[in-house]
């Protein structure tokens, strides 16, 4: 049996146009179960795929060229929509939530490097008050929102064989926090190999086991499709998935102006971005290039195009991507049943693995080549794209590095988180202490209006406190 196994391995890894073979080095040395996960992991390695992203045949278009042709995107901007317009926009949004028509996605199969925390990054107690973790923050998040419009909407959360077992342990645990069990769907996305960026090598991380990593963000359509994701949608009568990160906590979960937005203009897809605070800010640049909505990263766009400014003196490239989009099921439908439309991304990082005499190497400078996908890359697939500008005070504190670097960490999402809540009850005419930390639980309020309804505190407020009903 082991034999064969191995025969139809090296047979597999034959079509790789340099050996590969090396990838079973170890293979007198491994157990059963052993040689079954390495054997699984080979045979679904696409040799054709793997040589053609190592020679960067799918390589980065000309940057340059196409920054010097971006334009800001036409967006519905936070100075000059009219409250009417507004207003008509959050009542097709709320409309479709009392329908039952939207079901969310929550991506949170990323490996977290950056923050360094041992667990999945949904995990994280980022309640700046109350500890909550991330999940719970955004899960309650939803069920409030649910709540307010008297509906059920389904979470479909992606994890990834770096954060699945611990995830569905977690949410398991804690009861879902309170999410009923069938408007709960985890699946898992999945992975691609990285390749020694010298050589074309595939990199074993184990004996047993190849250098993995999740496959992108936009793994998500893949992933989505093969678990039965988007038939529960179809079977639930939903028509728009709204679509964010975990690591937001101030997300503005399914907000009902932004659904209505992208609904009232027949858009395939719709994506919130906030103002870039300056111009090399290290957010993807929502642009429109020959009449397509698409996206920049920072990485990429070459400053004199990032310090472009308008007659009045702002950015012209102002629009930054925060990761939170609402897709048409029928876009997404489309697109699914098309295997090309999301290209894979090659980006040179540090790949631990075990080197010729099996010991194991954590490289100091990139070694390796990993493969992602993005979904934003379904942006210019869309019909009617749309862009929505979002105050980035109330919707986007991301929790990306360790409290050791000076933004996008731990500590600055929680300061975040605090001075909206802050403002909140300022708007509310509710009087605390100035530098009174006051976290503002979602079942309570999902704004300061909502505040100001519910709220019969008085000025008493003398200690860190959390607010619920
Ligand atoms: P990031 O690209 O910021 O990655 O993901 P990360 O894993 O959170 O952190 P680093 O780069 O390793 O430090 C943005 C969002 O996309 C999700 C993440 O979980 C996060 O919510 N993501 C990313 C996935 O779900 N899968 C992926 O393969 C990559």
């Amino acid at each position: 049996m082991s034999a064969r196994l191995q025969q139809e391995l090296l047979e597999h890894l034959g079509r790789f146009e340099r050996s590969q073979e090396h990838l079973l080095r170890h293979w007198g040395q491994l157990t059963e179960p052993q040689r079954e996960r390495l054997a699984r992991q080979v045979l679904e390695l696409q040799p054709p795929l793997l040589m053609q992203l190592f020679r960067g045949e799918d390589d980065a278009p000309d940057w340059t060229q196409l920054a010097n042709l971006a334009e800001p995107p036409s967006a519905v901007r936070l100075a000059g929509t009219s409250a009417t317009a507004r207003q008509e926009a959050r009542q097709r949004g709320e409309q479709l939530l009392r329908d039952g028509r939207l079901g969310m996605v929550l991506v949170a199969g990323g490996q977290g490097t950056r923050l360094g925390f041992p667990y999945p990054k949904g995990m994280f107690p980022i309640g700046p008050v109350s500890g909550r973790s991330l999940f719970q923050v955004l899960i309650e998040h939803l069920r409030a929102v649910s709540r307010r419009y008297d509906t059920r909407v389904p979470l479909y959360v992606m994890t990834s064989f770096a954060t699945h077992q611990e995830t569905v342990a977690f949410l398991e645990k804690h009861d879902r926090f309170g999410l009923a069990a069938d408007d709960l769907i985890v699946f898992c996305q999945g992975t691609m190999p990285a390749l020694d960026a010298a050589t074309g090598d595939l990199l074993l991380a184990e004996p047993d086991s190849l250098a993995l990593s999740p496959d992108g963000h936009g793994g998500m359509l893949p992933a989505f499709v093969g678990a039965g994701g988007l038939r529960h949608a179809q079977d639930r009568g939903i028509q728009q998935l709204f679509y964010g990160q975990i690591d937001n906590p101030l997300l503005q979960v399914c907000d009902p102006e932004l659904i209505g937005f992208h609904d009232l203009a027949n858009s395939e897809m719709t994506t919130q971005v906030v103002r870039k605070r300056e111009p090399m800010e290290r957010v993807g640049n929502v642009v429109s290039i020959g009449g397509s909505v698409r996206i920049i990263e920072y990485s990429d766009l070459p400053e004199a195009a990032a310090r472009r400014t308008d007659e009045a003196g702002e950015l012209l490239l102002w629009a930054g991507n925060i990761a939170v989009h609402v897709f048409s099921r029928a876009f997404l439908e489309r697109v699914a049943a098309d295997p090309q439309s999301l290209p894979f991304h090659r980006a040179r990082k540090k790949v631990p693995h075990l080197d010729a005499q099996g010991r194991p190497v954590d490289p100091t400078q990139p070694n390796g080549l990993k493969f992602e996908r993005f979904i934003f890359d379904l942006l210019p697939q869309a019909r009617n794209a749309l862009v929505v500008e979002a105050d980035a005070s109330s919707a986007f504190a991301p929790v990306k590095n360790a409290d050791s670097e000076p933004c996008d960490s731990p500590r600055t999402a929680k300061e975040a988180m605090l001075r909206l809540h802050a403002r909140w009850l300022v708007e509310a005419d509710i009087d605390v202490p100035p530098d009174l930390a006051v976290e503002i639980s979602p079942f309570l309020a999902l704004n300061a209006a909502e505040l100001r309804q519910r709220l019969r505190i008085g000025g008493n407020l003398n200690g860190p406190t959390y607010l619920e009903p």
